[in-house]
């Protein structure tokens, strides 16, 4: 599918500023087509031969359309096309000649030249013709209705021609803006009101003014509505500015709880200030979400921050049980709860400081890890590395996830480095090594490296790759990989293949030392209502 602007560069000779100003035609003038109940066709006429190419194309809201089939590409030249070159040429709006059919779609033509303005502001060249042919099928006499959008439309077509329409974006305007049949409002020349469509009359029904709107001074009234004197001031500035012919910035108006989002268009025909259209929706509803959305952010973070605290009164309580209990295995399993139970509540902490549900995980993992070094009950001291990046991991997999690693980096140091070993090269008291130091090499035996446990991350094809791995003594030789292990790999491995649906493999490393490595799925390829 080519662009408004890969079309223009390749088969004209437009300079950037002109398709630009195309571009921001083609993003204003829904409401053209709205006003005039009439397709807008793009034209800009092609390098030498006479023909015209469509670059872009808008069907009404407000009709059916003249073309059901996407006329953007279309290359034309000859008599069906002799309006858009008398537009092109003379630089003046067409609009004589008879209807013309597509199929049994009767339709009218008319050419509008669009200009570009110069910087010093004058009229410049004719850049690209826009075509409004009206599907004719359902043409009765029109409504008051009617004859205002027409009129309208036809003040927004000579400002086309003129080089006035569109007004100058304003950068940051977010909301898209109110249309033709959202709610219309024109203004005279003196900012009173000669018409107001009936959603627009609604509109204002619901800031509080229930009376006719026609004859009213909007800009006045627009004071007195809001109910933030400023704000209302500044509403009020906004429909002076467009009368004076400024494209002021869309402003929104709250009164009785209600809000209603404002954009004025200066009307300036040949250059003549001769009034204002402001369109106005009721964006009520909008607002209220937004600030429903805000308040249930901040309770799902104030939640997260209670569960954190809960969880660390729980580990306070084992803590406490720990240090009364005599027996030492009661004591260690009361101490690895503790550990086990702090690492969901670090989950939890960093949740409560975000504003989303996902969690930017290198710095909880790199605190369990460096946690899990100090409990080592070795002499020696544990190097801990992390490789490469976790990124950010939704809440549900960083929860599951800080529970596989506590328990694998525990065993690495754990296991991997125990206090007293059958392989080294006897009781290492005083040698023991000062904390910091690489651990030193026997002069008799061959130098081994240092303890050290990596932990590295990756992601690839929307998979997290993990592995944990050290160079220390290896697994039991009557190690059972698929099976084996206490309540800390059954904790992994239901963890793991449960609510991350992912694998591991614990096996010896290539240089000695364990190595388990962890592949969990990033995307779930089942859309699932969260719990809770
Ligand atoms: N990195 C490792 N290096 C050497 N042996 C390991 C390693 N990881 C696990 N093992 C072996 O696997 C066994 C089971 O580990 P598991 O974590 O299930 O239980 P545990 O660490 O003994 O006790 P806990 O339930 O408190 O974690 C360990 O006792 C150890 O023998
Ligand atoms: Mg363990």
């Amino acid at each position: 599918m080519s662009t408004l602007r890969n079309l223009a560069e390749e088969h004209t000779r437009l300079r950037p500023a002109d398709i630009d100003h195309l571009h921001r035609i083609a993003g204003d003038w829904q409401l053209l087509s709205d006003l005039s109940f009439a397709d807008l066709l793009l034209w800009v006429p092609v390098d030498g031969d006479g023909a015209f190419l469509c670059v872009a194309q808008v069907r009404p809201t407000t009709a059916p359309t003249a073309y059901l089939d996407d006329q953007v590409g279309r290359m034309v030249g000859g008599p069906e096309v002799a309006h858009l070159e008398v537009a092109h040429r003379q630089g003046r709006i067409w609009r004589e000649g008879d209807p013309v059919w597509y199929g049994d779609v009767p339709a009218r033509h008319e050419a509008i030249p669009v200009r570009l303005r110069t910087i010093d502001g004058e009229a410049g060249e004719v850049i690209a013709v826009v075509g409004r042919d009206t599907n004719l099928s359902t043409a009765r006499t029109p409504s008051q209705l009617e004859l205002n959008y027409l009129t309208t439309a036809d003040d927004l077509a000579q400002m086309i021609a003129d080089g006035t329409f569109p007004p100058p974006r304003h950068p940051g305007e977010t909301t898209s803006a109110p249309r033709v049949g959202d709610g219309l409002v024109r203004l005279d020349a003196g900012g009173k009101v000669t018409y107001a469509s009936p959603n627009a009359q609604s509109a204002y029904r619901r800031l509080g003014y229930a009376s006719h709107l026609v004859g009213e001074d909007l800009a006045a009234l627009h004071r007195r509505l809001a109910s933030d004197p400023l704000e209302g001031t500044d509403a009020a500035n906004g429909i002076l500015a467009a009368l004076r012919g400024e494209a002021p910035p869309r402003r929104e108006i709250d009164a009785r709880g209600a809000t209603m989002l404002t954009r004025a268009l200066p009307l300036m025909p040949a250059g003549v200030p001769i009034g204002a259209l402001v369109l106005v929706r009721d964006i009520t509803e909008v607002r209220r979400r937004d600030r429903a959305l805000i308040t249930k952010d901040a309770t799902i973070r104030e939640i997260h921050h209670r569960v954190k605290n809960n969880l660390q009164t729980v580990a306070a309580l084992l803590r406490l049980q720990a240090r009364r209990v005599s027996m030492p295995e009661a004591r260690v399993a009361l101490e690895e709860s503790v550990r086990r139970v702090a690492s969901i509540a670090l989950v939890h902490e960093t949740l409560s400081m975000s504003s989303d549900e996902a969690v930017e995980f290198d710095g909880i993992v790199d605190r369990v890890a460096s946690a899990a070094t100090e409990v080592a009950a070795t002499e020696a001291t544990v190097g801990m590395r992390r490789e490469g990046s976790f990124g950010v991991l939704p809440a549900e997999v960083a929860t599951s996830l800080v529970m596989v690693l506590n328990e694998l980096l525990l065993n690495a140091v754990e296991h991997g480095f125990p206090p007293e070993t059958e392989t080294s090269a006897g009781p290492t008291g005083p040698a023991a090594p000062a904390p910091g130091t690489p651990a030193p090499a026997a002069a008799e035996s061959p130098a081994r490296p240092a303890p050290e446990v990596v932990l590295s991350a990756h992601r690839f094809r929307k998979m997290l790759h993990v592995s944990v791995t050290d160079n220390g003594r290896g697994l039991p030789p009557d190690f059972d990989a698929e099976r084996g292990g206490n309540l800390g790999l059954q904790i992994v491995r239901a963890l793991v293949t449960g609510e991350l649906r992912g694998t591991i493999e614990l096996r010896d490393g290539a240089k000695g030392g364990t190595e388990a490595t962890l592949v969990v799925p990033l995307v779930r390829n089942a859309p699932e209502g969260r719990p809770g």
